[in-house]
């Protein structure tokens, strides 16, 4: 029987921040950031085991939320990398995984995920290779070179990406292979990694609450979302 492995990435620093502490850890509604997705993914029974990424010097903090927040399941905390990529491919590679085995990728810095959306992802990735959440670009986007406006891509075929991000193990683990193989260290998702090698993404619709924080201003929108589940009222 394949197994599902939910992977929180946790290895960053929050340098866009800028805060003195890893935005994984400031609060939201007296809640580490990391603890939303930790709560989130240890109450879905379609997930096996839970495997948390940290830098060296927070596994010690990371440990003692995981406690205080995974009740259900096996929990491994694992050293992350220098890179998001790096992180990834250590939760790939440190145990042994059946090739159908599922890996949920989620961003620690997304507090907001739903049960419903990660058990779409999970759905999805039964019948595919890969699957993530993407919702439609609101923003108009434009490509620049040297200051000069090259083109506005038309909005129609434009996604923002999301997390969790789904791989068969057999795919995740060939696409970082073939990372190494090409000398690429800078993929920013996993998925333009594996469609990179040449494997399929199947998109589910993922939800404007999903933000990741990776500024001073997310997080100050991520503590209205906040009060707003508080109140049993999201988006
Ligand atoms: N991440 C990780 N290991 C790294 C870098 C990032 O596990 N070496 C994780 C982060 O902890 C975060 C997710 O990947 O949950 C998305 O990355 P990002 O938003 O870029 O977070 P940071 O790298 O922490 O922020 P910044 O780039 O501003 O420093
Ligand atoms: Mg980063």
């Amino acid at each position: 029987m394949s197994k599902v492995y939910a992977v929180i990435l946790a290895g960053g620093k929050g340098l866009r921040l800028g805060d003195e502490i890893p935005k994984q850890f400031l609060l939201l509604n007296d809640m580490p950031v990391i603890a939303w997705s930790m709560e989130k993914f240890d109450s879905i029974k379609e997930i096996d085991h839970i495997i948390i990424v940290s830098s060296e010097s927070e596994m010690e903090k990371t440990g003692y939320i995981a406690k205080d927040y995974i009740k259900n399941k096996p929990v491994d905390i694992i050293k992350g990398g220098s890179t998001r990529q790096e992180s990834s491919y250590n939760a790939v590679s440190y145990r042994k995984f059946k090739e159908e085995d599922i890996i949920l990728l989620h961003d620690a810095a997304r507090p907001f995920v739903s049960k419903e959306l990660i058990i779409s992802c999970i759905n999805k990735v039964k019948h595919f290779n890969g699957s993530a959440l993407y919702v439609s670009a609101i923003d108009t986007i434009a490509v620049i070179e040297n200051e000069n406006v090259i083109s506005i891509p038309s909005r129609e075929n434009l996604y923002y990406t999301q997390t969790p991000q789904a791989f068969k193990y057999h795919v995740i683990k060939k696409s970082h292979e073939n990372a190494v193989l090409k000398n690429i260290t800078n993929f920013s998702d996993d998925v333009s990694m594996v469609i990179k090698t040449g494997f399929k993404v199947k998109k589910v619709d993922g939800s404007y609450d999903n933000i990741k924080i990776t500024t001073k201003t997310d997080y100050e929108t991520a503590k209205v979302i906040a009060r707003k589940f508080l109140q049993g009222q999201a988006f």
